[in-house]
This record gives structure tokens, C-alpha cells and sequence, in this order.
């Protein structure tokens, strides 16, 4: 029986100890939970808690269960609960009576905090990584195809061109501000709890700061209350990673577009695509579809811990343990979906033909012949109703736009001269020499500095 189970003269139902414990998925907190044990011992000996020799004992005696649950040979035991439980009683057994001074000065509450706030710590670093990596995969590709250009939409509507490459910074961008968000979550992830004990403190002469600094924290918590009970920070990452899903979830989308017959812009690798079991003839982006897909759950583990949390009185309460199932889902659905949209950039192919020939049909160019007028001194108001009876017309004729004559041209507007047949996709491109815009130069910098930020 456990030795939470105290003043209790029997065992929980089976059925409650299950439905109680956490061990079959908190197990993965082991290596923080033991982390955090070892500095708590060497503390309590720092301070004269407990003789240095005991320290030694329970840290030698934790390290060797770090192996033995790393080899998997550590039988974790839904009675035990949790993770902090398991690993407790396994150092009493291997350690005898001078491991149940671990747990001195301390509570599973703060315990289990602290444990928490290591993970995240880790996994922002691993998520930080993870974008760079992605980011990286998109600028190989916008560098690989610096010429490509293609339809730029509104509406799903063929709008104005654009490059590959622009298209593709964007996307740079959003990763850029979602890894401003998980650094900027680290800060207050960085903060260490221990010495909250159960929610009032503890009655020990501990020293906290020098916890911190044998776990690598900023700083130590202010209020021991808000200490055991406070997940803002699993929000927090919660909610940056619902960011990064989408983000994720809309490139996946343009993907899922790109690769389909009516745009037939890129060709998936054969490993990032699947077959059908029915239609012989069938290449699904599966992948893209599915982070689609992912993204919707991973929203609803930033909504559950939210509704979880809403209506908690201080200090902890056990609903806190419904935190982690989401935080794991969330934090291994981001990161895979982050590596294998990394591979899967790094082997599609861009159909260029297909994108040039998406661009030169229809009337992509209305807006670049609208400003032709405006050069030319016609307000721009004006000039663009000029351009539209010009498009309805050209489209009952159906012409393109270089397929048209001067003097049709001329019906709708005196200020067209030989010159407006230079309007072209290049020309159109060029014109858009600002800061944050399409034209070569331009994109070129952007690249530029995307490597920079990247090295
Ligand atoms: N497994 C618990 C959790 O995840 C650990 C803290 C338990 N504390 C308690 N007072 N029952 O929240």
C-alpha cells in the first residue's frame, strides 16, 4: 500500500486507483522529477537537513533508478499513482529508511510544479529548434526556386503576381513571431517553485535560490499559493503552439491545393504522399491533411486546460493533474508535425512551367495596367474603372490583354500608347520595389536576411 494512503485502513478500489493515476502517462516527467530530487537532497544537506552522507545516498540511489527505468527495467505501479510516488518508493526499497527523508521540506504539489515547469523548459528549447529547422527547410526552397513566380490570391482568386520565393517568406515570418512566443513563454516558464511546499511554504530553513541555481532557473517563485497551482505557463506554450498549428495548418492547406490536379503547382516525394486502396491513379498529401487535422486537436488541449482551470479555488487541487495529457498530445503533435513538414519541403518539386502558366492566363495584370493609367495622370479611381470595362470587354472577345489591338486599348482610354505592352509579369513584379513587397530585389534581401537570422 502507499504510503499516501496514512491514516487509511485499506486500499483505494481498483477501480479508483486507476482512474486516480497519473504514472501511466507522468512517467515521462522521470528525468525532471529526478533532477529536481538530487538538487532538493543537496540542498537539505547544504543547509544541515540532513547529513551530507544521506544526500549522497538518496542521490546515488536516484541516479541509479534514472537507469534503471532508462534501461526499462523499472516496473512503474499504478497504486503507486505517480511518477513522484514510483520513484519514492522504489528509493526506500533500494535505499531503506533514509530515502523517506527525500521528501522533507517538500510536497508533491510544489514537487510536481517544478517537475512541469523543467519540461517545458526543455521542450520550448526543442520547439525553438524545431521551427529553425522548418524555417530553414523554407528558405532552402524559396532559394532553390528564387525565380519561380506565381498567381498571388485573394479570395482563392487569382490576384497579382508574386514570387515563389515571397510567398514562401511569409510563412518565415509567422515562425519567426511564434518563436518570439515560446521564448517569450520561457521567462515566465523560468521560474522555480520548490519551498511552496503543499501551498504555505515550508517550516525548513531552506534555501530556494541555491535550487534554482543547481536546476539552471532565473529566479524562484514569490507566492507559494500561486506557486502549486498556477499552469498559466502550459497555457501559455499551449496556446503558442495552437499558433504554430495554424500557421502549420495553413501552409498545410496551400499544400494540399498546390498538389492537386486543378493547380498542379508542386509535386509531392513519394514518401511524403500516400496511395488509395481503391483508385489506382491517386498521390494524397495525406501529411499536410493530416496536420490539417491536428491542428483542430491541439486547439481543444489549449480549450481544455483553460475550462479545467477556470473555476479552481486556491491552492492545488487534483483537476491540476488533468494538465499533462494535453501538454504532452500538444507538445508531440507540434514537434512532429514540425519535422516532417521539414522533410516534406526539402523533397516536393515545384512545377515552375505550371506556376508561370497560372500567371500569364487571365487578367493578373488589371491592377499593374490600372497604374499604367496613373502614371499617366488619370486618378486612380478612374483608372481602375477604365481597367474593368476593359476586362469585361477582353473577356467577351476572349482575348488576353497582349492579345488585344492599340486601338482597342484606345476605345477605353486616350493615355494607352505602344508602351502598355511592356506591362509584363517581370515589369509587374519589379514595380513592387517596397519594403515587404514582391519584386526581386526585394525578396532577394528578404532572403538575405532570413539566412542571417537563421546562422
Ligand atoms: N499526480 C499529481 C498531479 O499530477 C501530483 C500532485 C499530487 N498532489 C496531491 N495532493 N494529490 O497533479
Amino acid at each position: 500500500m502507499s504510503n499516501i494512503r496514512g491514516r487509511f485502513g485499506k486500499a483505494a478500489d481498483k477501480l479508483v486507483a486507476e482512474y486516480a493515476a497519473s504514472v501511466p502517462f507522468d512517467w515521462r516527467l522521470y528525468p525532471y522529477d529526478i533532477a529536481g530530487s538530487i538538487a532538493h537532497a543537496r540542498m537539505l544537506a547544504k543547509q544541515g537537513i540532513i547529513p551530507d552522507k544521506e544526500a549522497k545516498i538518496i542521490a546515488d540511489g536516484l541516479a541509479a533508478i534514472r537507469d534503471e527505468i532508462e534501461q526499462g527495467k523499472f516496473e512503474f505501479r499504478v497504486e503507486l499513482e505517480d511518477i513522484h510516488l514510483n520513484i519514492e518508493a522504489r528509493l526506500i526499497e533500494k535505499v531503506g529508511d533514509v530515502g523517506g527523508k527525500l521528501h522533507t521540506a517538500r510536497s508533491r504539489n510544489d514537487q510536481v510544479a517544478l517537475d512541469l515547469r523543467l519540461f517545458v523548459k526543455e521542450i520550448i528549447a526543442d520547439t525553438l529548434t524545431a521551427i529553425k529547422e522548418f524555417q530553414r527547410a523554407l528558405v532552402n526552397l524559396a532559394e532553390a526556386n528564387k525565380a519561380v513566380v506565381m498567381p498571388g490570391y485573394t479570395h482563392l482568386q487569382p490576384a497579382q503576381p508574386v514570387l515563389l520565393a515571397h510567398h514562401l517568406l511569409a510563412y518565415f515570418e509567422m515562425f519567426r513571431r511564434d518563436a518570439d512566443r515560446f521564448r517569450d513563454c520561457l521567462k515566465r516558464t523560468d521560474v522555480m517553485p520548490l519551498g511552496s511546499g503543499a501551498l504555505s511554504g515550508v517550516a525548513y530553513d531552506i534555501d530556494r535560490e541555491f535550487i534554482a541555481r543547481e536546476l539552471g532557473f532565473g529566479g524562484i517563485s514569490a507566492n507559494s499559493l500561486d506557486a502549486v497551482s498556477d499552469r498559466d505557463f502550459i497555457i501559455e506554450y499551449e496556446a503558442a503552439a495552437s499558433l504554430a498549428m495554424m500557421h502549420i495548418s495553413r501552409l498545410a492547406e496551400e499544400v494540399v491545393l498546390w498538389s492537386s490536379a486543378g493547380f498542379d503547382f508542386i509535386e509531392l516525394d513519394e514518401a511524403y504522399a500516400t496511395g488509395s486502396s481503391i483508385m489506382p491513379q491517386k498521390k494524397n498529401p495525406d501529411v499536410a491533411e493530416l496536420a490539417r487535422g491536428k491542428t483542430g486537436r491541439v486547439y481543444g488541449q489549449l480549450m481544455a486546460l483553460l475550462v479545467v482551470m477556470k473555476g479552481l479555488p486556491l491552492a492545488y487541487n487534483r483537476d491540476l493533474q488533468e494538465d499533462k495529457e494535453g501538454l504532452f498530445d500538444t507538445v508531440d503533435t507540434l514537434l512532429s508535425s514540425l519535422e516532417v513538414f521539414t522533410g516534406m519541403l526539402g523533397t516536393l518539386r515545384v512545377k515552375a512551367e505550371n506556376t508561370r502558366r497560372a500567371v500569364e492566363q487571365g487578367y493578373i495584370l488589371a491592377t499593374d495596367l490600372a497604374d499604367y493609367l496613373v502614371r499617366k495622370g488619370e486618378p486612380f479611381r478612374t483608372a481602375h474603372g477604365v481597367v474593368a470595362r476593359l476586362v469585361s470587354y477582353a473577356i467577351e472577345q476572349g482575348k488576353w490583354f497582349p492579345e488585344l489591338g492599340l486601338e482597342e486599348y484606345q476605345k477605353f482610354s486616350p493615355l494607352f500608347s505602344q508602351d502598355v505592352y511592356s506591362i509584363t509579369v517581370e515589369s509587374s513584379l519589379a514595380a513592387r520595389n517596397v519594403v515587404g513587397g514582391t519584386a526581386p530585389g526585394r525578396v532577394e534581401q528578404a532572403l538575405a536576411s532570413a539566412k542571417k537570422l537563421l546562422a
